[in-house]
């Protein structure tokens, strides 16, 4: 069974992660989306908002399980027996820090895998930032995220 993590904070999920979700989960047996529970950044949504809602926009795929961590990614990924980190990049702005992760990851726990899915076109300015930034100026985030999440971070604002 190969079993992938997908990590992030997803503070809110946008539809740039979920089309990362979606691919990956036609790559992997499982796909688990980990929800960091100390990101550095103050976040807009709680941890258990942030699983609550991947939870409601993931209800169509039926490999993707939702979880959340704390600690080192490479630990979680050995407690739940996954050999693939999955990725998304969108920009070379994004390579260097990634690279950096994967090769520290790899250090960490060679028999784990970081795989780096391309996000689709239509989402590689996407951020989670820039979509609470845009809305909280009073911009439209119609398509940006799935609607319940519009709704709640409207909700939030
Ligand atoms: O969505 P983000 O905030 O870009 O996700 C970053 C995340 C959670 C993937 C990264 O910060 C991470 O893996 N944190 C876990 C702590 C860890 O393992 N650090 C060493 C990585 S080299």
């Amino acid at each position: 069974m190969k079993i992938g993590i997908y990590p992030g904070s997803f503070d809110p999920i946008t539809n740039g992660h979920l089309d990362i979700i979606q691919r990956a989960s036609s790559i992997c047996d499982e796909v688990i989306v980990s929800v960091i529970t100390n990101p550095s950044k103050n976040p807009l949504f709680t941890l258990e908002e942030r699983v609550e809602l991947i939870k409601e926009v993931v209800k169509p795929f039926g490999n993707v399980k939702v979880d959340c961590f704390t600690g080192l990614l490479v630990d979680y990924a050995r407690i739940k027996e996954a050999k693939v980190i999955i990725k998304g990049l969108r920009a070379v702005s994004d390579f260097e820090y990634e690279f950096q992760m994967a090769l520290m990851n790899r250090k960490l726990a060679p028999e784990i895998e970081t795989i780096f899915l391309m996000t689709s076109s239509k989402n590689s300015y996407l951020s989670s930032s820039i979509v609470k930034e845009v809305a909280k100026l009073g911009g439209c985030i119609e398509g940006l995220v799935p609607d319940i999440i519009k709704k709640e971070i409207l909700k939030k604002l």
